[in-house]
C-alpha cells in the first residue's frame, strides 16, 4: 500500500522549476508514494459561489476535487508571485474548501514546498500557501519546509532531479508527509 499525494504545482509554464520540482519528488518517492500531478489547474475558472452548485460545477473543478478526495495528502509546489502565492493556487485552494467542513481536503495532511527567484526561495509565498490550507480545512504539516532560492540561476543547467542535495530534500519532504497520511486501502 502506498500513499497518493495529490501534487498542485502553481506556475503554468512549459520550463516551470516548480514543475520540474514536482516531478522530481514523484521518481524520488519510489514505492513510498504515489505522487499524482494534477495537471489541469490552468484550466479551472475562478471560484465563484453561482456556479459552485449542483449541475454548474466546471469539469476541471469537479476533477479537482475528485482527485483530492482520492488522496492522502496534498502537496503543493508554489514559486512565489509579487510576494504571495500564484492565484493558479489560491483558485486550487478555494475550490478546494468547499463544502466548508466536509470537504475533499477536510483534515488532510498537507504541505507546502517551491521555488522562487529571490534568496529566501519563496518563503512568503509557502508561508501564505500554508496559511489559507489551513483556513480551508487542512490538516497542514509544518514540519515539512522546503524554499529553494534562485531558481532560474540554480536549474540554468541542471534539472532538480540531477541535483543531489535537492532529490535528497524532497525525499525527506515525501517521507515527512506521508507519515502523516493514513496509507489508501488500495
Ligand atoms: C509575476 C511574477 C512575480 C514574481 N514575483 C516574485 C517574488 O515576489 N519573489 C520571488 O522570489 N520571485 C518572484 N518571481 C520570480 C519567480 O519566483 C521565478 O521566476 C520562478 O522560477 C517561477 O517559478 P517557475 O520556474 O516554476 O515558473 C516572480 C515571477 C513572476 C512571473
Amino acid at each position: 500500500m502506498s500513499t497518493t499525494v495529490l501534487t498542485l504545482v502553481g506556475s503554468l509554464r512549459t520550463g516551470s522549476v516548480n514543475r520540474q520540482l514536482a516531478e522530481t519528488a514523484a521518481a524520488a518517492a519510489g514505492d513510498v508514494a504515489e505522487i499524482v500531478i494534477f495537471d489541469r489547474i490552468g484550466q479551472i475558472p475562478f471560484y465563484n459561489e453561482d456556479i459552485d452548485v449542483e449541475g454548474s460545477v466546471p469539469e476541471a473543478a469537479a476533477a479537482l476535487r475528485s482527485a483530492a478526495a482520492a488522496a492522502d495528502a496534498v502537496l503543493l509546489v508554489c514559486p512565489e508571485y509579487n510576494g504571495t502565492m500564484p492565484a493558479v493556487l489560491k483558485n486550487a485552494i478555494d475550490w478546494l474548501s468547499r463544502p466548508f467542513g466536509v470537504s475533499a481536503i477536510s483534515g488532510t495532511p498537507a504541505a507546502v514546498i517551491g521555488s522562487a527567484f529571490g534568496q529566501y526561495g519563496g518563503v512568503w509565498a509557502h508561508d501564505d500557501a500554508r496559511k489559507s490550507l489551513g483556513v480551508a480545512g487542512a490538516r497542514v504539516v509544518e514540519d515539512v519546509r522546503l524554499s529553494i532560492g534562485g531558481s532560474v540561476t540554480r536549474f540554468a543547467e541542471i534539472h532538480p532531479k540531477d541535483d543531489a542535495e535537492v532529490v535528497e530534500q524532497l525525499r525527506g519532504v515525501i517521507s515527512t508527509l506521508t507519515a502523516e497520511a493514513a496509507p489508501s486501502a488500495a
